[in-house]
């Protein structure tokens, strides 16, 4: 059953705080691999901090994760929540990407757990369905 499908959401640290052009060169590449692989989800970016939810057929979920996993540019790399999906929460995004910044925090106070270095998946245990939570936190927030 390897080609099941997979929701797989987890927080990093980046290595050192990354500028636009070195989150360009990942959402670039990711977008097109992505929809190579039928891969669709969400990218958030906010002071060194990563959140990214995946989706896609377990097997290959599975590959590009521990790719992802083992890339240099960030780590502290912990899976916060996998679980298998019955419909993907992010069908029409390769990656969708945000960057969180200090207004969006103030302006979404509950966000602020999410990005913080004590963040894990006992943080994530609080909520019923995490990828729906920021589907909808930051479904205002700017983005592209
Ligand atoms: C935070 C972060 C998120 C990433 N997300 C993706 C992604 O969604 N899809 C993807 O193909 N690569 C993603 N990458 C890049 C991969 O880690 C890897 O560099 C890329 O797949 C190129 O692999 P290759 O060396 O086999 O060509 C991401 C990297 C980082 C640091």
């Amino acid at each position: 059953m390897g080609n099941d499908l997979k929701q797989l959401i987890y927080c990093s640290d980046a290595r050192k705080a990354m500028d636009p052009m070195a989150l360009r060169s990942i959402l670039d590449l990711a977008r097109t691999r992505n929809a190579e692989l039928g891969i669709t989800g969400m990218l958030l970016y906010s002071n060194a901090h990563f959140i990214q939810v995946l989706e896609g057929e377990s097997d290959v979920l599975d590959a590009l994760y521990s790719k992802i996993a083992n890339d240099p540019r960030h780590d502290h790399v912990r899976t916060v929540m996998s679980l298998s999906l019955k419909a993907r929460d992010f069908p029409n995004w390769s990656m969708a990407y945000r960057a969180v910044s200090e207004a969006d925090l103030q302006a979404h106070p509950q966000l602020n757990d999410f990005f913080s270095p004590g963040f894990d998946e006992h943080s994530f245990r609080e909520f019923a369905s995490p990828a729906r939570f920021l589907l909808l936190a930051f479904r205002d927030i700017e983005g592209e």
